[in-house]
Formats: C-alpha cells, sequence, structure tokens
C-alpha cells in the first residue's frame, strides 16, 4: 500500500541504489552477479534457512536495524538489558518448561559443559522483581548447529520458555556453548569468502523475553573466554552482554554456573 511511510523508504532507497550504481561505474556483468546472488539466497531459502537474513547479517544491516529500533533515550540513567539482532534460527512455540528443567537431550547432555544459568528479571527502573516474565532461550549443540539444522536432534532440543513467579527469578539447565559458524555453503558464504572473511561466531545463547505491561526484549549473551568474541561475523556483540561461566561445584549436573540477571523497561 502507498502510505506515506512506503514512498519515502522507496525513493530513498532508489536514490541510494542509484548512487552506487553511478560512484562505482556499476557494470552490467557485476550487476547480474548481484542479481544471481539475491536469486540464489531465494531459491535456497525455505522454513529452516533463512539465506536473505544471513546476507543481510554479514554485511552488518540487522545488528544496525537492531540498534536504531532499540536505541535508548539518551536521558536513561540506569539501563534495561541491551538487545541484540533475533537471527535466522528462532522458532515459535519452543517448549514451555517448569523452573529448574534442562532444555538439553540426555543424549547431547553427555557431549557437552553443563551448565545451571539463573538470575533475576526486574524492572529497571523500579527495581522490582517482575511476574509472569517468559524466558525463551536457544542455543546450539556442541556440533555447532541448531535443533533444526541437525536431524540427530529432538525437535526443540536445547529450546525451552520459562515462566517467571512473584519474586522474578529463574533458572534451567543448558549447555555452555560453542563458536561456529554461520552456514557459508550459500550466497552469505561466496560474500564473505570474496572479501576474506570468517564466517564464525563467539558462542553465546539467544533470549526473548516478554512479560505483560512490557517492551519485549530480544537478546544473546556472549562467553568472555570464547573465541571470535572480538569479531563476530554478524556484528552482535556488545560490552553489557558479555558473561562469565564459572566453575560450579557440588551439583552432580552441571560444572558451570551461568548467573544473568535481565531488567525490562514497562511500556
Ligand atoms: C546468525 C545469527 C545467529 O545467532 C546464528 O546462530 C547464526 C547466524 C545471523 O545473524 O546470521
Ligand atoms: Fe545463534
Amino acid at each position: 500500500k502507498a502510505t506515506p511511510r512506503v514512498r519515502q523508504l522507496a525513493a530513498s532507497l532508489i536514490q541510494h541504489l542509484h548512487d552506487f550504481a553511478r560512484e562505482n561505474e556499476l557494470a552490467v556483468d557485476e550487476w547480474m552477479q548481484g542479481v544471481e546472488l539475491m536469486n540464489a539466497a531465494g531459491q535456497m531459502s525455505n522454513d529452516k534457512r533463512n539465506e536473505g537474513q544471513l546476507l543481510c547479517d554479514i554485511l552488518g544491516l540487522e545488528s544496525l536495524v537492531d540498534e536504531i529500533t532499540y536505541r535508548l533515550a539518551s536521558d536513561a540513567t540506569d539501563e534495561p538489558t541491551a538487545t541484540a539482532i533475533l537471527g535466522p534460527f528462532y522458532r515459535h512455540n519452543a517448549p514451555q518448561r517448569d523452573m529448574g528443567a534442562c532444555i538439553v537431550s540426555d543424549e547431547i547432555n553427555k557431549q557437552g559443559d553443563r551448565t545451571w544459568m539463573h538470575g533475576i528479571v526486574t524492572d529497571f527502573r523500579t527495581g522490582e522483581p517482575i511476574e509472569g516474565a517468559v524466558v525463551d532461550v536457544w542455543h546450539t549443540a556442541p556440533n555447532g548447529l541448531y535443533e533444526q539444522q541437525d536431524p540427530d536432534q529432538p525437535e526443540m532440543n536445547l529450546r525451552g520458555r520459562f515462566t517467571t513467579g512473584k519474586d522474578g527469578t529463574y533458572n534451567f539447565y543448558c549447555l555452555r556453548p560453542v563458536p561456529y559458524p554461520i552456514p557459508y555453503d550459500g550466497p552469505a558464504g561466496k560474500v564473505l569468502k570474496a572479501l576474506d572473511r570468517h564466517p564464525m561466531r563467539p558462542a553465546h545463547i539467544h533470549f526473548l523475553l516478554t512479560a505483560p505491561g512490557y517492551k519485549p526484549i530480544v537478546t544473546q549473551i556472549f562467553d568472555r573466554k570464547s573465541k571470535y568474541i572480538e569479531n563476530d561475523a554478524v556484528f552482535a556483540v556488545k560490552d553489557s552482554l558479555i558473561v562469565d561461566f564459572t566453575p560450579f561445584k557440588g551439583d552432580p549436573n552441571a560444572e558451570f554456573e551461568l548467573p544473568y540477571d535481565f531488567k525490562m523497561a514497562s511500556f
């Protein structure tokens, strides 16, 4: 629909595309390579593979848009938890699990560094705990694959939704994640190669936080000790999202502990 916003975006996009072609004296065969890249991305995309998003991400576009959308009012004294990109592997309807449950299948749990993650979800202005906050979490298996990329994992493995009670706390068992490459067997991989860039992301865990009356938070946390923390292929790392996994004694179910608190902003 030709809303004013659509007109504005289209006019600006066309102007920048034309400027790009003029400034670089873009030749027909170069333009056609771009067309073929887009076509290839479209052809390989399905509900398990989002190549268009991957292409945007390696160009830093999703991270930029995340920053623009969720930038903070400059007068904020304290701040809600920083956001980070959603990435292409989120799935709706992750299993709702009881507090304290393990999101890892038995088989995969034997292969990784078992971790007890816990914390509290609070209102960043009042510091009060938030009841009914849903912590939706997802991360990769030790082989670097999300469940939908990997036929050897059970459906919805390494995913879960946890709902806080009155005290705002949450806790669950997961794994300490590993660095891994974004899928690079398609157009995004071609672009990375052409730019002499690696496809690796630092070890991270994804979250979507929602709570009644609060702005949703899409974010990721990153293992300080992980390789690639300084050069994430998709530019998502922020200082406040870097966390420490610490050795955990006395729990037969976990080798590491990961405390992390989330702060949300009301509408
Ligand atoms: C991207 C993000 C991820 O979290 C991931 O695991 C793989 C790829 C991305 O932004 O393209
Ligand atoms: Fe990821």
